[in-house]
């Protein structure tokens, strides 16, 4: 941005381009923090500053993608979730505030424990897995996802935001379908954590989320009420779990209901939900019968 006498030739005001954009004020101004350097502060110290040449082409070309109704998160490159800023791309999808709460929940249940065996099924971006081993320092934490593009960026993603000897050592990736992605079938866990795909094949809202991988959102298992992936995974995870162990799980803002009856018909106890901040039931957890005792694996 230069300061000016009077507009250049081919240039605009950080106040104009403001006006022009046909972006939200909050989007306007994460293009111009990212693409142009400029803090919300001086946006508002010097709205006639100028924006000119490559920084106002760029500007202009990402305002495009945004109103062409692509994610800001996409257009910047990265998300926050949990205070870690995730690189994204059109791979992934993008973690959203609500997912959240399946890492307050994994925190509750792992209380005071630093030393724990967790599973992320369907990490996308790394977002959950990469949470949780920021907050546990000793926890296994592991990761499923079926894209190999997906666990390639969240493996980037751990590499820069986890000290080293954790990004690499006790965070480990899995390429596959669910649990059949591990490598050890008989390996059981302290708390089973996902954010699976949900919507439903023909789900009006598809249109809207038509940026995003079709894999996070539908599914492999595309079905009518979006509980094909859903099924399949507390199938598998419930047996997986160690006595007293809790499997918890996102899901659509109608689904809860259905979610706690297959946690239930898979022998889990205690089945609830909890609401995000809007009150929707967002995660249903249940937890396999018997005491939790202290992990084989805990230090003396
Ligand atoms: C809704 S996204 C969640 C991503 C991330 N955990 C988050 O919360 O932002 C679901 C993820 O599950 C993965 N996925 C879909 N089907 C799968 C399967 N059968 N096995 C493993 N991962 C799968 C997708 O590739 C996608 O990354």
């Amino acid at each position: 941005m230069t300061q000016a006498c009077g507009p250049a030739a081919g240039s605009v005001s950080v106040q104009a381009w403001l006006g022009d954009c046909g972006l939200p004020r909050a989007d306007a101004l994460a293009l111009l923090r990212d693409l142009a350097g400029l803090s919300h502060a001086s946006v508002l110290a010097h709205p006639e500053g100028l924006l000119a040449g490559d920084t106002l082409q760029a500007l202009r070309r990402a305002a495009e993608r945004v109103r062409a109704g692509e994610p800001l998160a996409y257009v910047l490159g990265w998300r926050e979730f949990w205070g870690l800023r995730l690189r994204v791309g059109p791979q992934v999808l993008v973690p959203r505030p609500e997912t959240e709460l399946l890492v307050e929940f994994a925190l509750g249940r792992l209380g005071a424990r630093q030393e724990a065996d967790v599973l992320d099924l369907g990490t996308g971006s790394g977002a959950i897995a990469i949470a949780l081993a920021h907050e546990r320092a000793h926890a296994r934490v592991q990761a499923v996802d079926a894209s190999a593009d997906a666990l390639a960026l969240a493996r980037d993603n751990a590499r820069r935001l986890l000290p080293p000897t954790r990004a690499g050592g006790a965070l480990r990736w899995h390429l596959g379908d669910w649990m059949g992605a591990l490598p050890n079938p008989d390996e059981r866990f302290d708390l089973i954590l996902s954010n699976p795909p949900y919507v439903a094949e023909h789900d009006e809202h598809l249109q809207a989320l038509r940026f995003e991988p079709l894999l996070a959102l539908v599914g492999a298992r595309a079905c009518d009420d979006g509980l094909g992936d859903i099924r399949e995974l507390v199938r598998q995870a419930a047996p997986r779990l160690r006595a007293g162990a809790w499997l918890a799980l996102e899901h659509g803002h109608d689904q809860a209901a259905a979610v706690r009856a297959l946690l239930e018909g898979a022998g889990l106890l205690d089945a609830h939900s909890l609401r995000d901040l809007a009150g929707i039931e967002r995660v249903s957890a249940a937890r396999a019968p018997g005491h939790a005792g202290p992990s084989p694996h805990a230090r003396a």
